[in-house]
């Protein structure tokens, strides 16, 4: 790989392009398309992900306003630790450093309030939100399906439904703006598809929380990729949003840098992190996952995380396991 090419390319932050508004994105890489280039390749390089490692998420002691994250996980603040040193210790294991961070406008469709809902909603036996999302000309958007089947489809005994009667008038737009709310109404040819989005605190809103915790080992080579900014479809993944239609730029980052082995680490072991391994593993690349250096959001969700990625070919390691690895020759 070309010194000048990684350092054009780690000197920038670069903002991911699943805005529902932009123009800019940069390729259709669809599910399993590329799972063979990546494994069959003479790629060596490795990559270090630190998923969402940001104030967002922190708990008081280590966030840089010294205040809980809107979306707050229990032992972030000894997480830090774990990464640090792993960097600290192991940095000569990393041909790059990248750090996934949430990044959502006001009213994103994944925070409970913009739906008239309490936090947490999807925890209280209904699941999560039903929804309808579709690609159309490379804009991915999600509506919830009692917006676009009507309130008279939904059994809302039985599954969650938005609480219309709560909903602010701003949060309502937002949400009937979603190009899936009018794409899904006659889907004749059932190109859009259902699934469920969970039901957040209003978390990481762009420009108000943005800061990242102080403690936390950063260097200015280290590439910061922002995700979940399309209003109308969430992102836990650092390669694309949650319907696997629109890419970040990260595949092709990885590529360019012929990375072919990701070592996880961060937030949230049963959301990002599991995300992001199930679409590394589509895209062909060695999964590591450092579990001791993820913190998780629910003990259930958890355990079924960590199954489904080892099912999924991604291998679950310890801190200390990567601490005991021998830097590669030539590298400090
Ligand atoms: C942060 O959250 C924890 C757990 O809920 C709580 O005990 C603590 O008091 C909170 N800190 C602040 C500054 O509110
Ligand atoms: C109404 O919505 C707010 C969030 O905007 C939520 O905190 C509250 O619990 C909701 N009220 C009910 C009755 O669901």
């Amino acid at each position: 790989m070309g010194a000048v090419a990684i350092a054009a390319i780690i000197a920038v932050t670069v903002a991911v392009t699943t805005s529902a508004s932009g123009d800019d994105r940069t390729g259709t890489t669809t599910e399993g398309s590329t799972a063979t280039e990546a494994s069959g390749s003479s790629k060596t390089g490795t990559a270090l992900i630190l998923g969402a490692m940001q104030d967002c998420f922190m708990e008081d002691s280590v966030s840089s306003t010294g205040k809980n994250g809107t979306l707050r996980v229990e032992g972030t603040a000894s997480v830090i630790d774990v990464i640090n040193e792993i960097r600290q210790e192991r940095g000569c294991l990393f041909d790059v450093v990248v750090r996934s961070e949430d990044d959502h406008p006001r009213h994103h469709i994944s925070f409970a309030s913009t739906h008239g809902l309490p936090p947490f909603a999807h925890t209280l036996g209904k699941l999560g939100l039903p929804i309808m999302c579709r690609d159309f000309q490379g804009r991915a958007s999600c509506c919830p399906t009692y917006w676009v089947e009507g309130p008279e489809s939904q059994n809302c005994d039985r599954v969650l439904c938005p609480d219309s009667s709560n909903m602010t008038e701003d949060a309502r737009e937002r949400v009937l703006a979603s190009p899936a709310c009018e794409l899904c109404l006659d889907d004749i040819n059932n190109r859009c598809f259902s699934t469920r989005q969970q039901m957040w605190p209003d978390h990481c809103v762009q420009n108000e929380e943005s800061g990242i915790p102080p403690s936390l080992y950063t260097t200015d080579g280290d590439i910061v990729l922002k995700r979940g900014d399309n209003p109308y479809v969430d992102a836990y993944s650092a390669f694309a949003d949650n319907t696997n239609r629109i890419p970040t730029p990260l595949h092709a980052i990885l590529e360019q840098l012929e990375i072919h082995t990701l070592y996880l680490v961060g937030v949230a072991t049963d959301f990002g992190i599991l995300y992001t391994a199930t679409h590394a593993r589509n895209r062909g690349y060695n999964v590591v996952v450092v579990l001791d250096a993820t913190r998780h959001i629910n003990d259930a969700s958890y355990e079924a995380a960590i199954q489904q990625m080892e099912e999924e070919g991604s291998t679950v390691v310890y801190a200390k396991d990567v601490l005991a690895m021998e830097c590669p020759d030539g590298a400090n």
